[in-house]
């Protein structure tokens, strides 16, 4: 291990995080009692900005009314160069104290962003005597933002998260393309001519580079790396390929923009017992091997080493994490 170690943050179940906009107190109590691990309420891109008032006020009385004891609840506020981010903080924190576990910061662009947001909700804890200390998650969806997405990382001792936005991501790119998330035809490579005289086109994904990089900056910092939306709410084969890759990545959830996502997502960032007891099996043949002096040995004719301890216990952990 290096020298210089970041803390983890703290260990919370991010299968699944479902989006719910602030302006209907009908979705939001439907969110509540949903199978999600942490939903945010939104009061941003799902707001009209006319209705961002109500909006807040639907949310106060959401946290201070429903019963949110067995999940995580985060609020997504509106961006640092919207006229609404400051009384997002200000009314839900002072309107419903204690209740809140994160805020979500949209089109994070520099760790200053950060910074700012860390300021006005220590003020607004030191001046209500909040007993519970707020932590945040920022959507990495502006090429700024990924440009300096390690320094966003590292911005405050409050960061727990960072999730990609590709819809925001796509437009601030420039990419070529309209859909929220999924594959695009336009993205792949054609091969030369086969054997047979044939060509294959094969589809490439598009945002690999995006999330590998957002994965690599979340966990060099002890943070969970989270993927973001799927549009196409009709295709939850689509969304659980999209899902999937995202898991074997590194990412510890997805999104959920619609009800039928969340135990998708749970599902599929759950390991399978399958992949638990393999797991436990490198686990006890690397414990036989410590105890005979060996470093590494073979296990269904496969090589394990030291390594494959921290692999496997990163499932066994998860699985533990899981059940509780
Ligand atoms: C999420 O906010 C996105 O832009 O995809
Ligand atoms: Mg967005």
């Amino acid at each position: 291990m290096s020298f210089t170690v970041f803390e983890q943050a703290p260990a919370r179940l991010n299968r699944s995080e479902l989006a719910v906009p602030g302006s209907s107190a009908r979705f939001l109590e439907k969110a509540a009692q949903s199978n999600a691990d942490i939903v945010f309420l939104d009061l941003e891109d799902a707001v009209a900005p006319d209705e961002k008032p109500k909006a807040r006020k639907n949310i106060i009385e959401a946290l201070n009314d429903l019963d949110w004891s067995r999940k995580t609840v985060s609020v997504r506020i509106n961006g640092l160069d919207t006229p609404f981010m400051y009384r997002d903080v200000v009314e839900v924190l002072e309107g419903a104290p204690d209740k809140l576990d994160l805020i979500m910061i949209p089109k994070v662009g520099t760790a200053a962003d950060v910074y700012m947001v860390d300021c006005l909700v220590s003020q607004i804890e030191a001046a209500t005597g909040a007993k519970k200390r707020i932590g945040l998650e920022m959507i990495i969806e502006s090429a700024l933002g990924m440009a300096n997405i390690d320094a966003i990382a590292a911005a405050s001792k409050r960061n727990e998260s960072l999730h990609f936005g590709v819809a925001d991501y796509a437009a601030s790119t420039k990419a070529a393309t309209v859909g929220i998330g999924g594959p695009n035809p336009n993205y792949g490579v054609l091969t030369d001519t086969l054997e047979d005289g044939s060509r294959a086109y094969h589809w490439g994904d598009m945002w690999h580079y995006a999330i590998a990089r957002m994965v690599v900056a979340a966990r060099a910092h002890g943070l969970r790396p989270v993927d973001g939306p799927f549009g196409d709410i009709k295709d939850g084969e689509g969304y659980s390929a999209q899902a999937r890759r995202a898991m074997v990545l590194g990412c510890e959830g997805k999104w959920a923009i619609h009800p039928s996502q969340i135990d998708l997502a749970n599902t599929i960032f759950s390991p399978s017992e399958n992949e638990v007891a393999k797991a436990r099996a490198i686990l006890d043949a690397m414990e036989q091997a410590k105890a005979e002096g060996r470093g590494a040995v073979t296990l269904d004719g496969k090589l394990i080493d030291l390594a494959s301890i921290k692999q496997a216990e990163v499932l066994v952990n998860k699985a533990a994490q899981i059940t509780g």
